[in-house]
């Protein structure tokens, strides 16, 4: 191969002839002087090309983003750019071909783009070009490349799964393709190899990865994408604890193989109602404390009438307290937070601001000795506000819990560079669906109940936990998994449980219950999220940073136009006539 990549260029070059190829980022004529910086997916390096040079009036006609081919010889820089890798050296022209030009471009190819992300999606050929791009989706080549080679070595097969599969929704809703042979019928994308990488376990392969793209349905979010991709694992003779070990580790070697950051083993471990108690969310963010504090017995015998209508409901209390920073909250900005946890369903956020005296809304009904308890349970300090939300306790945690993350945010407290590691363990089998109204699997059907709980599956549903783990990093969920059901009759308590009626558990399932019957060996496994694995060691909030060709947020792709409407024609092979 005769290209070489600009950065690859450095002093030890000087006096040597180089052939370079790349894209023209700028061209700057300075008195006489032309230089140009050129780019390649490495970076960029200075050429120069003099005034009595044949190639000159080429020089002159280039615009940016033409491409370029230079032979020149590498001198030394007299004024060194410390932001440029090859800052210390510049190439003197000798030769130049333009290779091929380029249009005037619709969006700026600078690593700092203030374009909108809407015009940067539709030209992402051109976006791509950009150095934070590159960077990252080098880092996600990294990372795959550190997991295929660390789960090689433990004797892990990488086995690729269909990708037509029979849909069998629970969970998210799966994405269809209608079948031209079979009028009528459909195969689903799969939300996640998950029935597949057991039946592996079934088949006796053992040790299962798989760096696999997964398709759902749903609505969208910052971290969330309608197709992304799992690193997808599952082993047979474990427990959890082998299974969180290799977890671990494998995410601890990502870490020093990619960002030569050491991470802590083993990592903490935290029961799923610790987390919603202390933090209101099952993935919380250990980077910060604020943690959320059950006030509920101070206000037992309260005259208050919120906190009595509160106690009475058998409801709940919780506050967060935010430390000197009371003046930082004018009514304006308590008015924008009361808003903000509204859409967590929370009826209004309650404030006390405390500084040598109590002040806030709430404040007037309460006695002395309430507020006397608060000031020393909470353990505050002049200049503190306390936050308060009073409702059921589900509301009270999710709204305190994301009202936590948004203090953090607002006041800074989060360190850079900090990355805080965590399991979250003893999930609960189920979660009540206000949607569906019904119990719904709180991971997905396959998830192995505690051994003490196998008999809590149909009569005791609120109190079943289950062998399933998830490992959060810096309050992202960047993977999860569980031990499975590997006995036949465990597996259709479970889908009995789930409200499944023996028809559907036969029509969806049939093939799978099937394969129980024939020595299936204990297994479980986990599921990395690549994406959010790779959006966190890149310090990006946006999934389609760490993504070549992302969809937007309303899951369409804004370069190709699709989903588009297709032929009448395809449609009549397919036998669908659209509504
Ligand atoms: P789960 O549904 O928790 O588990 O998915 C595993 C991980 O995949 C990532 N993830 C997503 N990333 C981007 N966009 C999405 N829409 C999205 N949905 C999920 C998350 C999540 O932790 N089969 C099981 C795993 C198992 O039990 O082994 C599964 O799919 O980081």
């Amino acid at each position: 191969m005769k290209k070489i990549f600009n950065t690859d260029i450095n002093e030890k070059n000087i006096n040597e002839v180089v052939t370079l190829y790349g894209w023209v980022s700028k061209v700057r004529n300075l008195g006489g002087l032309i230089f140009i910086d050129l780019r390649d997916r490495s970076g960029i390096i200075q050429l120069v090309v003099n005034p009595d040079n044949s190639y000159y009036e080429t020089a002159l006609s280039l615009k940016n983003e033409y491409v370029i081919s230079v032979t020149g010889k590498v001198v030394k820089r007299s004024n060194v750019n410390e932001n440029l890798k090859t800052g210390s050296i510049e190439v003197n022209v000798e030769s130049l071909e333009i290779i091929n030009t380029s249009k005037e471009l619709p969006i700026q190819i600078n690593d700092f783009s203030n374009t909108l992300e809407d015009t940067r999606l539709k030209y992402r050929y051109l976006d791509l070009r950009r150095k934070p791009l590159i960077n990252n989706l080098e880092l996600r080549h990294k990372i795959t490349m550190s997991i295929r080679n660390y789960l090689d070595k433990l004797n892990f097969l990488e086995i690729e799964t269909p990708i037509l599969c029979k849909s069998t929704p629970e969970g998210a809703r799966d994405y269809l393709v209608p079948s031209r042979i079979f009028n009528g019928k459909f195969f689903a994308l799969p939300q996640s190899p998950q029935i597949y990488k057991q039946l592996l376990m079934v088949g006796g392969i053992e040790r299962y990865f798989q760096i696999a793209k997964c398709f759902r349905d749903e609505d969208l979010r910052a971290d969330r994408q309608p197709e992304f991709t799992q690193v997808d694992v599952e082993m047979s003779f474990v427990d959890e604890n082998d299974v969180m070990n290799i977890g671990e580790k494998l995410v601890a070697n990502i870490f020093k193989e990619t960002k030569g950051i050491d991470i802590q083993l083993p990592l903490r471990r935290m029961k799923y109602n610790y987390a919603m108690n202390m933090y209101g969310s099952d993935k919380p963010d250990l980077r910060f404390d604020l943690k959320l504090i059950d006030i509920t017995d101070i206000f037992k015998n309260t005259n208050c009438e919120v906190f009595k209508n509160t106690i009475d409901n058998g409801n709940i209390i919780n506050a967060i307290v935010l430390e000197n920073k009371a003046d930082k909250y004018s009514r304006k900005e308590i008015d924008k937070l009361n808003e903000f946890v509204k859409t967590y369903k929370s009826k209004g956020l309650i404030y006390i601001k405390y500084d040598n005296e109590f002040s806030g809304s709430i404040v007037k009904n309460l006695n002395t000795q309430e507020l006397d308890t608060l000031k020393q349970v909470l353990n505050l300090k002049n200049n503190d506000i306390v936050f308060i939300i009073a409702d059921n306790k589900k509301i009270v945690k999710n709204a305190l819990g994301a009202l936590r993350v948004k203090l953090a945010k607002d006041n800074d407290l989060i360190k850079k560079d900090d990355y805080q590691l965590l399991w979250v363990t003893d999930f609960p089998s189920f979660e009540w669906s206000e949607e569906e109204s019904r119990y719904v699997a709180c991971h997905h059907p396959f998830t192995s109940p505690v051994d003490t709980d196998v008999d809590k599956l149909l009569n005791d549903k609120e109190n079943c936990y289950s062998k399933a783990y998830d490992i959060v990093i810096n309050g992202y969920e960047a993977g999860g998994g569980s031990i499975r059901i590997h006995k036949e009759d465990v597996q259709e308590k479970m889908f009995k449980a789930l409200e499944l009626t023996e028809e559907d558990i036969k029509e969806k399932f049939g093939f799978f219950v099937d394969a129980l019957k024939y020595g299936t060996p204990p297994h479980g496994g986990f599921a990395l999220g690549l994406d959010r694995l790779t959006m966190i060691l890149s310090n990006t909030e946006n999934i389609r940073d760490v993504i070549a060709f992302p969809k937007t947020a309303s899951s369409n792709d804004l370069m190709s136009d699709a989903p588009n409407v297709v032929s009448v024609s395809q449609l009549n092979e397919l036998g669908i006539k659209v509504k």
